[in-house]
């Protein structure tokens, strides 16, 4: 079930920041079933030869750039690289992310700085390369944020400060890039099913149980539901949508800061 019912982004060209597992994989496999050439980054060869593989199993044509975000002169290489072989960027978006549950207490200064570079200043280097190379007007860039960004919780002191600044980014580069006809909106997806976030936020069942019980919906997300929205955000539909920071959540929003996990 997709809800869209045509190839909305044919002729499209995609790059998927992170886009070689989980949440940003099912964007980038949807962009591709949608008509879109779908280029992706992460730092596994491995990773990145088996997304360029799905991907043009999903439709093609794909592209593979095995980069870190946080090392700009390679993400801008990869960026204009997919510009040069596709034509103009259509669509970007920044997905790449790192996490662990760590008491800020315990935290060394280099852990935090891991994550602020991969999520933040990442962020910044994709999107700011690829302001070079996008179609203007008309291009739409999207960025995976997390409900941590505006709620703190336990153990995420490195991923709330660092989620908190892809969307202030998002806003400011929304209002900077608008008049020149560059859509930048968020993406904050709920707990999501069958991830690599989830397996590091919710190790046990317990501890499963204790998030779903705190979602109104009452359960999980799938990846597949938040792929959707980034069509959408990526397509005609959204035209007239910028600086949106959109939450795809069950509506865990509206219950807030979650009470310390059983085992923290
Ligand atoms: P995931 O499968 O681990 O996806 C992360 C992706 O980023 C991978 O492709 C990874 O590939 C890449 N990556 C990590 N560090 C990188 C770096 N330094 N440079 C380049 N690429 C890097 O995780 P996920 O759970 O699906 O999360 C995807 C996004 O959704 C993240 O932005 C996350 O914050 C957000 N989110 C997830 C959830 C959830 O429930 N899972 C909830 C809210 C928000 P390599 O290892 O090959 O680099
Ligand atoms: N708890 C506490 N600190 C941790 C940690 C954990 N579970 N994992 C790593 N760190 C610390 C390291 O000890 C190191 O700090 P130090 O130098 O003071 O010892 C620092 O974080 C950097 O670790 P390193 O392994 O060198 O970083 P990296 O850049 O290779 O990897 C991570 C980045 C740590 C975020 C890694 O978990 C990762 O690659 N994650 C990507 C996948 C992911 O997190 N997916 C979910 C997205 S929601």
């Amino acid at each position: 079930m997709t809800g869209f019912d045509s190839r909305a982004l044919a002729g499209k060209s995609a790059f998927v920041a992170g886009g070689t597992s989980g949440i940003n994989l099912e964007i980038a496999l949807m962009f591709a079933e949608q008509g879109a050439k779908v280029a992706v980054l992460s730092r596994s060869e491995e990773k990145v030869k088996s997304a360029v593989a799905q991907l043009e199993q999903n439709g093609g044509p794909a592209l593979g750039f095995a980069a870190d975000v946080r090392d700009y002169p390679a993400v801008e290489k990869a960026i204009h690289g997919a510009a040069e072989a596709f034509g103009p960027l259509d669509i970007v978006v920044s997905g790449a992310a790192g996490n662990f549950l760590c008491a800020a207490c315990k935290m060394s200064p280099n852990a935090f700085k891991s994550v602020v570079d991969i999520d933040l200043l990442g962020t910044f280097n994709v999107l700011r390369s690829a302001y070079d190379v996008v179609r203007k007007p008309g291009a739409a860039m999207i960025n995976i944020s997390a409900p941590q960004s505006t709620e703190p919780h336990w153990g995420q002191a490195h991923v709330s400060a660092a989620k908190a600044g892809v969307d202030m980014l998002t806003r400011s580069l929304a209002l900077e890039w608008g008049p020149e006809g560059i859509r930048v909106n968020a993406i904050v997806p709920g707990p999501t099913e069958g991830t690599e976030g989830m397996a590091r936020l919710a190790p046990t069942a317990e501890i499963r149980t204790f998030i779903e019980g705190m979602v109104p919906l009452r359960r999980f997300g799938t990846k597949r539901e938040i792929a959707n929205l980034a069509v959408f955000l990526a397509g005609p539909g959204a035209a007239y949508m910028t600086g949106a920071i959109l939450y795809c959540d069950g509506g865990q929003v509206l219950v807030g800061s979650r009470p310390k996990p059983p085992g923290m």
